[in-house]
């Protein structure tokens, strides 16, 4: 077994350089005699002594990630990586806080390992701008960033880099999807890659319109139409939803609104489409459910409708005290 032999006290430095350049091969123990560790390295390493040795094989079984972390961080900072894991298809997606950084490749490293997924990006801004995504970092695997997540049995193409994708909404998208009735005409008015949409008509014979101003995420939907089996129809449109629904000209029974940050400046645009008795799946960021309501209410008022809160509920955590809230309205004209 090749390995690079290194004096005891520059074993741990020499082993965290090995592993950030990918050098180290991870399948056998490092040996510390008493004076000289042994590090096993895949090829001949430049700037160090290399032997031939025998080491012990690591056990087969899949570590854990705390194992492949250990001695590097505390058990409360992998835990917190750990709960920061999003996993989109064959792609991880981590958060590294700031003081973790500088560990980000052996954190990556052990993230594939763990995972045994395609690639590990990390987070480098928070979600902004008009179509919603966010910057990444490549850190381990293969840099290819188009991955298929299935979700509730349906197939979701997306590229992480250019569009926005959250695994932790795939239980309210269920939800949504149980409510609805077949027969339904549902306006998804953010579709994004068309999850509400695809994981909808999978499973009930609708008529649903769905929009998105960010063209790659058209594009995929329109790939996700011709990957899934659907029971209902999904037509796409790309372009700011204000405009391209000047257009319909017909009444929805559905309205789905996620877009949590802005949902509120479109709701005149909701209560204009609405069917009589239909429902509005609103979503914003808030501490609360009442300045939800409040602007479904006024909404409503303003065109002359009255509106009935039928359900609110957290979809997810946000920031400490904020949550992505959902409430479901059914709107009647007055
Ligand atoms: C939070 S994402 C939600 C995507 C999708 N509904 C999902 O659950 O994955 C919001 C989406 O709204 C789109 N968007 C933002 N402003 C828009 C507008 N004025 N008209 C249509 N789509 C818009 C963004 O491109 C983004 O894909």
């Amino acid at each position: 077994m090749k390995c690079v032999k290194v004096p005891l006290r520059q074993l741990n430095d020499a082993r965290i350089e090995l592993m950030e350049k990918g050098l180290m091969n991870m399948d056998y123990r490092i040996k510390a005699g008493d004076e000289f560790g042994y590090i096993p390295v895949n090829d001949n390493v430049k700037g160090y002594e290399i032997v031939c040795m025998h080491l012990e094989e690591m056990p087969k079984v899949p570590h854990s990630f705390s194992e492949l972390l250990e001695g590097e961080l505390t058990g409360e900072e992998i835990e917190n990586l750990r709960t920061s894991f999003d996993t989109i298809g064959d792609i991880v997606i981590l958060e590294i806080p700031d003081d973790l950084v500088d560990k980000r490749q052996m954190i990556g490293d052990a993230a594939l390992k763990f995972t045994k997924r395609k690639a590990v990006y990390m987070k480098k801004s928070a979600i902004k701008g008009t179509t919603r995504i966010r910057d990444l970092e490549f850190l381990a695997g293969e840099d290819d960033s188009v991955t298929i997540h299935k979700e509730h049995g349906a197939r979701l193409k997306l590229d992480v880099r250019e569009v926005y994708f959250s695994p932790r909404l795939a239980t309210e998208r269920k939800r949504v999807m149980e409510s609805v009735k077949d027969g339904e005409r549902i306006l998804d008015m953010f579709c994004g890659i068309g999850p509400f949409p695809i994981v909808i008509a999978r499973n009930r014979d609708v008529e649903i319109t769905a929009v998105d101003i960010n063209e790659s995420a058209i594009a995929y939907l329109d790939e996700n139409i011709k990957l899934n089996k659907l029971k209902g129809n999904i037509e796409s449109y790309c372009g700011d939803v204000r405009e391209v629904s000047k257009s319909f000209n017909l009444k929805f029974d559905r309205i789905i609104m996620n877009l949590p940050g802005l949902a509120y400046t479109f709701l005149d645009v909701a209560f204009d489409l609405i069917e009589d008795g239909g429902t509005i799946n609103y979503y914003e960021f808030s501490d609360s459910y009442e300045q939800g309501i409040k602007r479904l209410e006024s909404a409503a008022d303003a065109v002359g409708k009255k509106v009935e809160i039928v359900n609110c509920r957290k979809v997810k955590s946000t920031s400490p005290g904020e949550w992505h809230v959902a409430i479901d309205g059914k709107a009647y004209n007055k």
